[in-house]
């Protein structure tokens, strides 16, 4: 059993991390200055767990705050997710982003050195391999940034894995996610934007819940089957189970590994639309728009080192994901509603 601090805790990934990490007996620890999760995140871990997760309201830029979390109390490992993610938003504000994203890592990794936290599971992207020039993409596969958002990831893997190298760090795993969607099976915590949705399921379940009239496709004319974009879309509870075996391995392990989280199998955009169809009997009308610039035609992982590493693959279906996203868009338009 380990003690575990979760940055952006509250977070879509990070909340189920929270009850995935609970399940396996750990002691989880919540750091979130709310800037893009409800307030109400940790009264629904605790609905969900039955136990309650201490909080810090924390900025992770704010040093004197972080130096204070890391002397109240010892971490055997930090779980970084606390970022800024939408790439549209890092082009319109790249000072924001590399604040964010970077100096707030910088800060973190400064508190965990003063403190002696030697080991840290840090939240990267498929986002690294800018548009790749092979499917299914191999951990060795070229590192390339086409946005800000996607250059602030290789800043912090690089940051973290020099200090590994020089030993100020004892090990650390990038976990480089696809697409992570769906939600827990309670209805009770899921992915929760704020504004219009910058990532496809969320969109969907907006036109599904007839909050938008449709959703636009971007491009039906690239080279894959259909003709849509297609990714490695990885129930987001997978993904959270990945997080507690890697870092049970951090526990014991040296060095920097960088690990593809994905299910391996890429699915278009249209046989998403269809299986969220299928899964919810629910139509949803679409258009095709023009591509965005920028936009890989395919995406999906070899996530072979995930299982050699630390016995990790993934187990839910698109099915599963679908379903799972409806139930939470619907559970969580009622708690608005009564709130
Ligand atoms: N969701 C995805 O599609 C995806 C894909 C690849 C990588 N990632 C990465 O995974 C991590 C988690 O993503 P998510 O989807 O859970 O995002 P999220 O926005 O739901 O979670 C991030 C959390 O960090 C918090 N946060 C932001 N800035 C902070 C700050 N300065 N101090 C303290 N807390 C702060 C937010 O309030 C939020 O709760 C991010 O690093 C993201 O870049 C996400």
């Amino acid at each position: 059993m380990a003690r575990i601090l979760l940055t952006g805790g509250a977070g879509f990934i990070g909340s189920h991390t929270a009850v995935a990490l609970q399940g396996r007996g750990h002691d989880v620890v919540l750091l979130d200055n709310f800037s893009n999760a409800s307030r109400s995140v940790p009264a629904r871990l605790k609905e969900i767990t039955g136990v309650d997760y201490p909080v810090h309201d924390v900025d992770i830029r704010d040093m004197d705050a972080m130096q204070r979390v890391f002397a109240a109390e010892p971490y055997d490992a930090v779980i970084h997710f606390a970022a800024l993610k939408a790439v549209g938003e890092s082009e319109e504000n790249p000072l924001h982003y590399f604040d964010v994203n970077v100096a707030g890592t910088l800060k973190l990794l400064t508190a965990m050195r003063h403190a002696g936290v030697g080991r840290i599971v840090f939240s990267s992207s498929a986002t690294v391999y800018g548009a790749p020039e092979h499917c299914p993409i191999a951990e060795s596969a070229p590192l390339h940034a086409t946005n800000i958002y996607g250059r602030t990831k290789l800043i912090m893997e690089d940051m973290i894995s020099d200090l590994v190298r020089t030993g100020m760090l004892s090990s650390a795993f990038l976990l480089r996610y696809f697409n992570p969607v769906g939600a827990h099976p309670s209805g009770l915590i899921g992915e929760d934007p704020r504004g219009v949705p910058a990532n496809l399921m969320p969109y969907l379940c907006q036109v599904a819940a007839r909050q938008r009239d449709h959703l636009t496709i971007f491009g039906d004319d690239y080279p894959t089957p259909d003709g849509t974009g297609v990714r490695d879309y990885l129930h987001v509870m997978d993904l959270a189970e990945a997080h507690c075996a890697a870092v049970e391995k951090a526990l014991g392990t040296e060095g920097t590994h960088a690990v593809n989280l994905g299910t391996g199998t890429g699915y278009s955009v249209l046989e998403l639309v269809h299986a969220f169809e299928n899964a919810t009997g629910i139509n949803i009308p679409y258009q095709i728009g023009p591509r965005r610039p920028g936009d890989a035609p395919t995406c999906y992982a070899n996530p072979a080192l995930a299982r050699t590493m630390f016995g990790w693959s993934a187990k839910r279906t698109l099915l599963d994901m679908c379903r799972d996203s409806w139930h939470w868009q619907s559970m969580s338009a009622k708690i608005r509603q009564q709130a």
